[in-house]
This record gives structure tokens, C-alpha cells and sequence, in this order.
């Protein structure tokens, strides 16, 4: 999907942007240019950095936790 029509971006290219360490509109625009013309398009590439964040979050979180709701359980000492 087209994000940036000024610098022609699109969501995988803010997506790779964020895995490479860009987590903010400033980082991501200096990196391919997004949201830096006219500005029509932050929101939408807020949109696609939170979005891949909270992609990367869930996906970070194991198996076992992610069914506890996403609690952290501690081990417990023997
Ligand atoms: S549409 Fe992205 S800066 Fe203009």
C-alpha cells in the first residue's frame, strides 16, 4: 500500500525502516524520505510504525506467556 505519495514509500518499506531501528516518524523519514514533503501522510505512517511495533512486541512475546494473556510468569523457586 502506497503510504507517502510525495516520496512514493510504501507500508513495507516504513516496515523495514522500523526493523532496521527507526521507531519514530523522524527516524523513519530521514530513513526513506516518508512524511518529510507535504505532511499528508504522517498520520498514516504513525499508523504503520505503531503498527509494526506492536507487530514486533507480540511476536517477541513466547508462546506460553502470549496464552497467560501476556503476563509474565516467573519461575518458581525450589
Ligand atoms: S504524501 Fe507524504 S509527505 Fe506528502
Amino acid at each position: 500500500m502506497l503510504v507517502c505519495h510525495c516520496k512514493v514509500v510504501n507500508d513495507r518499506t516504513i516496515r523495514r525502516c522500523v526493523d532496521e531501528g527507526a521507531h519514530t516518524r523522524r527516524e523513519v523519514g530521514r530513513a526513506c524520505g516518508a512524511g518529510t514533503c507535504c505532511g499528508g501522510c504522517r498520520t498514516l505512517v504513525d499508523e504503520v510504525i505503531e503498527d509494526e511495533l506492536q507487530r514486533r512486541r507480540v511476536s517477541r512475546v513466547p508462546h506460553r506467556e502470549r496464552r497467560l494473556g501476556g503476563r509474565v510468569a516467573l519461575p518458581i523457586a525450589s
